[in-house]
């Protein structure tokens, strides 16, 4: 989701317009396939026995033995088993799927970029036959790599390397054909990333309203309703192509907002909320540490902040990134942990991510939520029928 990491996991551009293929009709008879069992493992049950007592600890537990299904509020964030599984490939799709999540996220940029000196490589920099060569690696890097060889490694301790065994790579054709060919209705979020700064676009004349439309246009030509797409981007203007352009996949939209990771931004990227709404925009997506803050009578309890209240006022929905991305909770003040830093000072153990999950999905509301370990996210959306948003109620 963020924007700086990452870069060899970048998925290729498919630049072939053809004509569109016939829309297929959604599977919505196929939401709990029979043959298919979604499986959680073990870690809900590791979080859920950490927490403090509490009646939503009592609710979580009351759901130990419940049947889970797919649900569209489990988005799988680079696939959805990036904790341990490397990312944007085939095999995090398949897990973050087999672990509930109905809606499965890849990355897009454009095939043609140029690559500075240091480690960022771009899809541009080969063909789509070369790339398809690449392994994926785990999420993480070696700070004090002194070649590429050594940069390459560095995954955190809380990820693992069992699984980091050339992970496939894939295109977005690829990912909407893995998608769909998924038991089970599922859904995409695609993220157009915005090209590095050492990338200017128009690069050779490829403009980035074109990207933006090209990225639409596949899905397009693959006869995938609009109504399954959630594509996403943190550049506005992408978002208002969309919306201009293609208004049913423009309605769903998600408007990614990283404007307040300077704090001194809060205020303003609060404020404009009523505009974003009167322009059309109906989600806006911030990482969660702008949705929580400390409050309550004794000032030690999670509470919704006044982004996300000014977000609800609004009358827009909220999706939000990205859960099981931050290791251990007892590290998450002391290593200045980004997904927690608004709430750091009372945080210390690991049952608290259901607290923090339960103000984000009860008290706020948000329709659905990204996680790097879907099962996570799927065994609370199972637990309290969070079903995710409704794709087509936006248009
Ligand atoms: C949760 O884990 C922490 C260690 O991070 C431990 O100190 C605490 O006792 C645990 N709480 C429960 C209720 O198991
Ligand atoms: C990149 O663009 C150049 C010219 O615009 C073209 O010759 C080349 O084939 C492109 N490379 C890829 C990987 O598409
Ligand atoms: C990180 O890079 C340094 C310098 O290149 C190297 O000495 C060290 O072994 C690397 N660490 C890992 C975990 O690869
Ligand atoms: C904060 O706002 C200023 C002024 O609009 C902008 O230049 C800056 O990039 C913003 N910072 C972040 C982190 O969005
Ligand atoms: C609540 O606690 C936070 C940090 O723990 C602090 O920044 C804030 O000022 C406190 N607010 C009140 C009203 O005491």
């Amino acid at each position: 989701m963020r924007t700086s990491t990452s870069a060899l996991a970048l998925v290729a551009l498919a630049a072939n317009l053809a004509a569109a293929a016939p829309v297929k009709k959604p599977r919505w008879n196929e939401w709990v396939p029979e043959d298919y069992l979604v499986s959680l493992g073990v870690r809900p049950y590791y979080l859920i026995q950490n927490m403090t007592d509490s009646p939503l600890k009592q609710q979580l537990e009351a759901c130990y033995n419940k049947p889970v299904s797919i649900t569209g509020w489990s988005i799988g964030h680079r696939g959805g088993g990036t904790l341990q599984i490397p990312e944007e490939t085939t095999q995090s799709t398949q897990a973050g799927a087999r672990m509930g999540a109905g809606v499965l996220e890849t990355p897009f940029t454009p095939a043609n970029a140029t690559a500075p000196a240091n480690a960022l490589c771009c899809t541009a920099d080969i063909t789509i036959a070369e790339y398809g060569t690449l392994c994926s690696k785990m999420d993480g890097f070696n700070k004090s790599a002194t070649n590429v060889k050594d940069y390459q490694h560095g995954t955190p301790s809380f990820r693992t390397d069992l699984y980091n065994t050339c992970g496939q790579v894939m295109t977005l054709e690829s990912y909407i054909d893995l998608v769909d060919s998924l038991p089970g209705y599922r859904n995409y979020t695609p993220e157009l990333k915005t090209p590095p700064k050492a990338v200017p676009m128009p690069f050779n004349g490829y403009t980035q309203m074109q990207y933006a439309r090209d990225m639409i246009n596949t899905f397009i030509r693959k006869g995938i309703a609009p109504e399954r797409v959630w594509a996403q981007s943190f550049n506005p203007a992408d978002i208002y192509l969309w919306l201009n352009e293609f208004p049913e996949f423009g309605a769903q939209a998600v408007y990614l907002d990283e404007d307040a990771d300077d704090a001194s931004n809060f205020t303003a990227a609060v404020a404009k909320m009523p505009g974003l709404k009167a322009a059309g925009v109906n989600i806006i997506a911030p990482p969660y540490n702008y949705l929580l803050a400390i409050g309550g009578p004794n000032n030690d309890s999670i509470v919704p902040s006044a982004y996300a209240m000014a977000a609800k006022d609004a009358g827009l929905d909220i999706i939000s990134w990205s859960f099981e991305r931050s290791g251990p909770l007892d590290n998450v003040l002391a290593d200045d942990d980004y997904y927690w830093e608004s709430i750091a000072p009372i945080i210390s153990y690991d049952g608290q991510a259901f607290e923090a999950l339960d103000v984000l999905g009860r008290q706020i509301g948000i329709v659905g939520m990204f996680a790097d370990w879907s099962a996570t996210v799927s065994y609370y959306a199972n637990c309290f029928d969070l079903k995710g948003p409704i794709g087509g109620s936006y248009y």
